[in-house]
């Protein structure tokens, strides 16, 4: 059996927290896409864990994690997770895999992506400086370091010649900045952080599908949102890698035809990091208020969220290019204490009506969105156990979701503890 979760908006749907209430009926979870640019932060027992790589189910003993092909890993980013699990006593050993045909994440794609970004100017994407583009680019034009092929010191030597040449040119003569790499230096570095990981690196597209005919069950995990996919998003302000759901098979490498069950997650309203369009965007006073009541914070960078009203307009387009079996609402409770709460039903652009997201960029950034007004539940949601204890407003707030959006709410969470969280069965 195979569910993928993923990102119905913008990133930051609170995957992390999916995951890893849905982690107790599986036996593996695997990241498909994205790298330390995602941040998950899971609460258990009140002790808040954030990941940026390793799956949130790592907490669950018993469950393997696995990244896969798809992903972009820096292996300073893994290092720094790997010590924070010894630390807290969380077992990783034989139960945390590493695909050979990831990519590596290197000090200069990290100074890369940053210096492009400046250098975009008034076109800056605002990335979380994390190395993905710069990384996923040297993918495409193969010129990229493989996992298989950092683990073997002397292939990682002279790949990284290679790179490191095309690099520096460009450091030089096109940013002209006199911080260029050294393969010595990067190869010291990074040497010790090679063999820590070589007893994780495998070929996790034969060890799933293995591991799915002997009858376990994978739950995939998405990073990002289906707004960030490269060709879904809002272009060119997106991540670098395919969030969506059809991501899972080309990033893990599955069949489509193994896919059993694919979970949306939204937020009972929107956010976004960094810069591009956000047609329910809350400007002023009002929007830092609401970035305050659900903390809307980056987990990777801790810059402030962009926070704006429910938009079914964009969680309907994700429910078809994902094909949605059923929604997972997050966060419900920030909008416990308003008495009134807006949710976009359809764009409109020059006197006409829109029902679908504009898939050009100009058209997307001047559309203006057709709200609908509904009342507020205006009660703490804290000791609700079972969906008729709702508040009737709550409940009617949901079903209209789930109307607009033509997808089914299955379950609900209105706190970050996992004991905040409610099915609807
Ligand atoms: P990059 O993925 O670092 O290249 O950043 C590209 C865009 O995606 C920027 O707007 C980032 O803020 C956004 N982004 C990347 N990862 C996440 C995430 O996990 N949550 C929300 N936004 C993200």
């Amino acid at each position: 059996m195979v569910t993928i979760v993923v990102g119905t908006q913008w990133g930051d749907e609170g995957k992390g927290k999916v995951i890893d209430f849905l982690a107790a009926g599986h036996q593996l979870i695997a990241r498909y896409q994205g790298g330390s640019n995602a941040g998950h932060t899971v609460v258990v027992n009140g002790k808040r864990y954030i990941f940026h790589l390793i799956p949130s189910g790592i907490l669950h003993q018993g469950v393997e994690c696995l990244l896969g092909n798809g992903v972009v890993i820096d292996p300073v980013s893994l290092e720094t997770e790997l010590q924070t699990l010894e630390k807290e006593g969380i077992p990783y050993a034989g139960r945390l895999w590493i695909s050979e045909n990831s990519h590596v994440t290197l000090p200069s794609h990290k100074a890369l992506d940053k210096m492009e970004d400046r250098f975009r100017g008034k076109g800056m994407l605002g990335t979380t400086g994390r190395g993905i583009g710069t990384t996923y680019a040297d993918k495409s034009a193969r010129i990229g370091i493989r996992m298989v092929d950092f683990i073997k010191p002397e292939v990682f030597r002279a790949k990284l010649e290679i790179n490191l040449q095309l690099k520096n040119y460009l450091f030089k003569k096109y940013y002209e900045t006199d911080d260029i790499f050294q393969v010595d230096r990067i190869i010291e570095d990074y040497a010790p952080l090679a063999e820590r990981l070589r007893p994780m690196v495998r070929d996790t597209a034969y060890y799933l599908n293995d591991a799915l005919k002997s009858g376990r069950n994978l739950l995939c995990e998405g990073a990002q949102g289906t707004f960030l996919d490269i060709d879904f998003g809002t272009y060119p302000y997106v991540t670098a890698s395919n969030s969506i759901a059809g991501g899972a098979c080309t990033g893990l490498g599955l069949g489509p035809t193994r896919i059993n069950r694919v979970i949306g997650v939204a937020k009972a309203y929107t956010t976004r990091v960094g810069e591009g369009p956000f047609p329910t965007e809350i400007a002023g006073v009002f929007g830092d208020r609401f970035r305050d009541l659900g903390a809307e914070y980056g987990a990777t960078t801790g810059r402030p969220r962009r926070c704006g009203w429910f938009d079914s307009v964009l969680v309907r387009y994700s429910g078809i290019i994902n094909g949605l079996d059923e929604l997972f609402i997050t966060k419900l409770d920030v909008l416990s204490n308003l008495p009134s709460i807006k949710l976009a039903t359809a764009y409109e652009l020059n006197g006409a009506r829109f029902d679908r997201p504009p898939l050009n960029f100009q058209d997307f950034s001047s559309i203006k969105p057709v709200y609908e007004e509904m009342e507020g539940w205006q009660t703490d949601l804290s000791g609700i156990r079972a969906w008729k204890q709702l508040p009737v407003n709550a409940r009617r707030y949901l079903d209209r979701i789930e109307e607009l959006c033509q997808v089914p709410i299955s379950t609900i969470s209105f706190g970050p503890d996992r004991a905040q969280t409610l099915s609807r069965a």
